[in-house]
């Protein structure tokens, strides 16, 4: 048994959430060991960087630093430890969601991004580590904003105008085309039941689960 990395990535609203939990239920009961943890966060450095990253309003680079910062503590202190005890990582958010919002969403540079993609993330000369599957719930900004009205007090970003989100949802497309083997993309308008069954279909289709 390898280590099994899998992302969950796309805008807010999307419902990713209760099938992260489905999909940590569907390993322990196939006998894996399961962490399940988010970014920004994942430690106590990391949550505390991301309470500053979703509240303090901050300029792009300063955004993308905290970012990989709290992305550096989290890969080190629990990622990498999982992944050597051959564990299934499920990880709420991870690179492509800094593509995304600070790429795509702040228009800040792709290719420094990808600079500080590896400096973080390499962890080792020969490693540059990314999720082994990326599960991106893809679902127009407009129903994913109706979806979150009123649910609870908006952060920083969920109060962003829809043109943000359009430009979110364009960078995990261009994340998407530069690495298509890594993306599952689940359709999210979908009933909850279908995309639960995308969800475990994604997975079944790398063996990974009977
Ligand atoms: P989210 O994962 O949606 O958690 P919750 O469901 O608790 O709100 O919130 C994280 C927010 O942080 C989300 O709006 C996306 C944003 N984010 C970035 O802007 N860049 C990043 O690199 C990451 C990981 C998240």
């Amino acid at each position: 048994m390898t280590g099994l990395f899998i992302s969950f990535e796309g805008i807010d609203g999307a419902g990713k959430s209760s099938h992260i939990d489905a999909l940590a239920g569907a390993f322990r009961a196939a006998g894996r060991h399961v962490v399940l943890t988010r970014e920004p966060g994942g430690t106590p450095l990391a949550e505390k960087l991301r309470a500053l990253a979703l509240n303090d309003p901050m300029d792009p680079l300063t955004e993308a630093l905290v970012m990989f910062a709290a992305r550096r503590d989290h890969l080190v202190q629990v990622i990498e430890p999982a992944l050597a005890r051959s564990d299934v990582v499920l990880c709420d958010r991870f690179t492509d969601a800094t593509f995304a919002y600070q790429g795509g969403g702040r228009g800040f540079d792709w290719d420094v991004l990808a600079q500080l993609e590896r400096w973080v993330q390499h962890t080792s000369a020969a490693t540059l580590r990314e999720p082994d599957l990326t599960l991106w719930f893809d679902l127009a900004p407009e129903v994913a904003a109706a979806r979150l009205s009123g649910a609870r007090v908006p952060d920083k970003f969920e109060s962003q105008p829809a043109e943000f989100f359009r430009r979110v949802a364009a960078g995990y497309e261009r994340r998407a085309a530069e690495d298509p083997s890594r993306f599952a993309r689940i359709a999210a308008a979908a009933p909850r039941e279908e995309v639960a069954q995308a969800v475990a279909a994604a997975v079944r289709s790398k063996g990974w689960l009977a």
